[in-house]
């Protein structure tokens, strides 16, 4: 008697209540078609990672080309062309102090890496009471203990808080929600004032602040005015305290420039990137420092040296994918596309805005997001289930952030197609309570 298959167990799913996955055996462009042959568009890039539509032929034609040349070789002690080639070709497109860049798996290997490199750099420094990180309300990083510790609190982390880092939380500019009571048209980013005392009282205890610049994700698609980033570089700056921009989400044109710090004239001292780096197609992460940083731990003493590294660091298969999507920036109409995409949202949100059931629209570059008036706001809002159902009835592909339906779409979505979504979602608010 053969043995029964294993169960699957997914992510972020809730076993013996969610409905069963939906088999999908085929990705072209903004579509993704179900076993049975239902075509559902993909309004989310599928977790914010693809960019040019699914099954990207040049993407695909250098993964077989890479797999058939060398599959992968161990980081540590070798190196390889696609690996040199991405690193040059990030070069010239990330923010200009970032010289140096160390690969990883996924958003949240980058984050930790960041983590890591900045509390020993003060160590390497001879300051090792520089240790703390700031993080801000309703940041979301990854899923892996530091990562999840500079998250904020959520039913994501709650039952692990016995084991999160602690952590320094500051404001988040959530200007439909105000932190500190005031609205946007007249405040002067007041909401950087508990940065600015926390670094003036303990910048010496402090290593680095870390951000999702200019949107965070996962804590409702928020969208920061660029003066806050900028403010947070300022006081850190000043403070000596490095900055840690996640751009895992932000990277690879989401806000309408290549990254979110270029938007606000920002210079980090580590960058994360991650989901977008491959097009979409297989992770790899990476994270960006200066030269200032790497210096700490250049030298003969072994005891400076950075002890961290994953099996498959660099794997020539995904950097030869990240390299093809780099490329598909020089030969396509990337910005273009995207800010055909900003056009619409322009055009569709102010309808939504003037809706009783509706608390706040935003937007920026590719990405916009409908945040709900419901009597249970949060990612655990009894609203997101029925939401998401709906949608999927309706052959696209949204997963609302509770009460927050945002949409983020591969960069190949036409404005009809777009502008279908908008309807659908205007559809659905039929649903609120
Ligand atoms: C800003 C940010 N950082 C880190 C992560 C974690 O990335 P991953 O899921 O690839 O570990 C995410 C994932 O959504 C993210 O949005």
């Amino acid at each position: 008697m053969s043995a029964p298959d294993l169960h699957l167990w997914h992510p972020f799913t809730q076993e013996g209540a969610d409905p069963a996955p939906l088999q999908i055996r085929r990705g072209e462009g903004v579509f993704l078609e179900t076993q049975d042959g239902r075509q559902i568009l993909d309004a989310i890039s599928s977790w914010w990672v693809n960019l040019h539509g699914h099954s990207h032929p040049a993407i695909a034609a250098a993964i077989a080309g890479q797999a058939a040349r060398l599959e992968h070789v161990l980081f540590a002690g070798f190196s390889h062309e696609p690996a040199e080639e991405l690193a040059s070709r990030l070069g010239k497109i990330v923010p200009a102090p970032l010289r140096h860049i160390f690969f990883s798996d996924d958003g949240s290997t980058a984050v930790e890496v960041a983590l890591k490199l900045a509390v020993q750099y003060w160590r390497n420094c001879s300051q090792p009471g520089k240790c703390r990180i700031v993080a801000l309300e309703n940041a979301y990083h990854g899923d892996t203990f530091g990562a999840m510790s500079v998250s904020d609190d959520s039913p994501f982390t709650s039952a692990f808080d016995s084991l999160r880092l602690p952590v320094l939380r500051v404001h988040s500019a959530y200007c439909a929600h105000c932190p500190v009571g005031l609205t946007r048209a007249t405040c002067q980013i007041e909401c950087l004032g508990k940065l600015e005392r926390l670094l003036a009282e303990r910048g010496h205890e402090i290593a680095a602040v870390i951000v999702e610049p200019l949107l965070q994700g996962a804590g409702g698609m928020i969208v920061h005015p660029e003066e806050f980033l900028a403010g947070i570089r300022r006081l850190t700056t000043a403070h000596d305290v490095l900055l840690i921009a996640d751009e895992v989400l932000t990277g690879f044109g989401r806000t309408g420039r290549m990254f979110a710090c270029d938007r606000a004239g920002v210079f980090p001292d580590f960058m994360c990137v991650a989901k977008g780096l491959t097009g979409g197609f297989l992770p790899l992460a990476a994270t960006l420092t200066t030269e200032r940083v790497h210096d700490a731990f250049t030298g003969a003493d072994r005891a400076r040296a950075f002890f961290h590294g994953h099996s498959y660091t660099a794997n020539p298969i995904a950097c030869a994918a990240a390299n093809a999507n780099l490329h598909i920036f020089d030969t396509e109409p990337v910005f273009e596309r995207i800010a055909a995409i900003e056009q619409v949202h322009a055009a569709r949100l102010p309808e939504f805005a003037e809706h009783p059931g509706v608390a706040d629209v935003r937007h920026i570059g590719s990405v916009a997001a409908i945040e709900l008036n419901v009597p249970d706001a949060g990612y655990l809002s009894s609203l997101r289930p029925r939401l998401y159902e709906f949608y999927l009835n309706r052959g696209v592909l949204l997963r609302p952030l509770g009460n927050v339906v945002y949409i983020l779409p591969p960069y190949v979505i036409t404005p009809g197609q777009l502008n279908f979504v908008y309807d659908i979602i205007r559809d659905s608010l039929a649903l609120l309570p």
